[in-house]
């Protein structure tokens, strides 16, 4: 089976799941971490496509295998590619630059070449796995160039590309040494899509600054003959499958036992990320900490759970300090024994077990200093049927163009953010639950399948 070609391919750095090393030295498959591998399975299921990706571990040569109908076709990366490609350019490069410099982007020439060797191996496995006139749909910033590199080995195929992470502004995109070659890599497409507009046009101005691409049709630049069409795409998640989910009743026990171990507090806040910088998980615990010495946060807990990432990386590793001498600070001051008013687990959740959480948060923080989209919210959304919770979602995060009847607020105006939070907790009932209301018909509405169909009706593909 595996060693069949496929008519739809999904590239991305990581596959769905990742290859973990036990202890005993045996090996068993996880879900891997992040919003584009919650955004794409179920969609790609439904394709039984082939999905071409990192088993998350270095020097792991896995063979092609099938699950639930989807074939997965790992990518080895050695341990120096890891670090220089993975960590280095992807993560210590791109990852800050393209998030407004948040945190400050290395720039070195070896990871740079590291980045052109990885891309042009992920380009021999597509081409492989790929069958004649196949689709393939190429995932985010760790390969901008793979669409070229593509062509160049496939001309047949119909490609299509889609940034996860902000595109960002052009001033802060010039940096980058190697800002034509990423562009140029891009144009390899048939289709670049964005989350929002404003990457759309920053991407069409890069283009027709530093290649030899025109302007064409709105939306379009023609370059090296062919027609490369740019579109907003904004992602979203499977609210019907997660709506479902927190209606079950163990969902509900679940959520009703959480609130019992936190010993019944008149109001639980939560957050929920992957620990990374771009988060604004500082930001939210200041305010909470500002709320709590002011005498002004009741007997609210806070619960922030923080799945493990980039560990390797230094911004990683500072920030992880910061937050995790932050909340034993914060504990150390305004907890009680058998009390503690935040609680913070640095772990990943099963999917049902995060539905609770949410289901038993009033107050849900989303403090992004900038994020492409950021799923966590829309999912917050997708379980509160019972119109119950508040969202508090940064300015910065691409879901607050869909999402305006959360409470909005600008993550370095700790002030704001710090009443926002009083706002949300004092909010009357039937103001929150018509802001719910209206951002539950949004998100149910507007799903990840009708994502995926209007990229994939933009590149030209036939519905299944
Ligand atoms: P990013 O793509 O930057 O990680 P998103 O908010 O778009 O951010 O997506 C994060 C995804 O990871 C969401 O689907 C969220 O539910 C999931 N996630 C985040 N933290 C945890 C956790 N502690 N346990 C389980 N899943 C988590
Ligand atoms: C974000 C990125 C993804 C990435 C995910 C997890 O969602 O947009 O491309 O896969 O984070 O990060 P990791 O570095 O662990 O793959």
């Amino acid at each position: 089976m595996a060693d069949q070609t496929a008519e739809f391919v999904v590239v991305a750095n990581r596959l769905p799941v990742d290859l973990e090393k036990l202890p005993d030295g045996t090996q068993r498959w996880k879900r891997s971490p992040g919003g584009l591998v919650t955004a794409l399975e179920p969609m790609l299921r439904s394709r039984e496509g082939a999905w071409v990706g990192w088993p998350g571990l270095a020097d792991a040569e896995a063979e092609p295998f099938v699950e639930d109908g989807l074939t997965l076709h790992p990518v080895m990366l050695t341990a120096r590619d890891v670090e220089d490609y993975y960590e280095g350019f992807s993560n210590g490069t791109l990852w800050p630059l393209y998030h407004d410099v948040v945190a400050p982007p290395a720039f070195h020439r070896h990871w740079w070449q590291a980045y052109v060797r990885v891309n042009k191996r992920f380009a021999e496995a597509v081409a492989e796995v790929a069958a004649p006139g196949a689709t393939v749909w190429i995932q985010d910033y760790q390969l901008q160039l793979l669409p070229a590199e593509l062509r160049a080995l496939r001309p047949d195929l119909r490609i299509g590309f889609f940034l996860h992470i902000p595109f960002p502004p052009t001033e802060l995109y010039q940096q980058l040494p190697w800002r034509k070659e990423i562009v140029e890599g891009l144009l390899g497409a048939d289709l670049v899509g964005f989350h929002t507009p404003g990457g759309v046009r920053n991407f069409r101005w890069l283009a027709t600054r530093f290649t030899g691409a025109k302007p064409g049709a709105r939306n379009e630049v023609t370059y090296e003959g062919r027609t490369v069409k740019l579109g907003a795409f904004p992602i979203s998640i499977d609210s019907a499958h997660l709506d479902r989910l927190s209606r079950s009743p163990e969902v509900q026990q679940r959520a009703k036992e959480i609130r019992e171990d936190l010993g019944n507090p008149e109001r639980v806040i939560l957050g929920v990320d992957r620990l990374d910088y771009t988060k604004g998980i500082d930001v939210r615990l200041r305010a909470f900490e500002e709320l709590l010495a002011e005498e002004r946060a009741g007997d609210a807990v806070m619960i922030q759970l923080a799945t493990p990432s980039r560990e390797r990386v230094e911004h990683y590793q500072t920030m992880r300090n910061g937050i995790e001498q932050s909340v034993g600070r914060i504990n150390g001051t305004f907890a009680r024994v058998g009390h503690p008013v935040l609680h913070y687990l640095h772990q990943s959740l099963p999917r049902d077990e995060l539905a609770a959480f949410f289901v038993a948060a009033d107050v849900m923080l989303v403090t992004p200093l900038r994020d492409g989209m950021n799923l966590v919210a829309k999912e917050y959304v997708a379980c509160r049927h019972d119109l119950g919770g508040v969202l508090v979602l940064s300015e910065f995060a691409g879901a607050a163009i869909e999402l305006k009847d959360s409470v909005l607020v600008n993550p370095h105006d700790t002030d704001g953010v710090k009443n926002a939070l009083y706002g949300a907790l004092t909010m009357p009932a039937a103001d929150a639950r018509k802001r719910m209301r209206s951002m539950r018909r949004q998100v149910l509405s507007h799903d990840v399948d009708r994502w995926a169909r209007s990229f994939l009706d933009a590149l030209g593909l036939p519905p299944t």
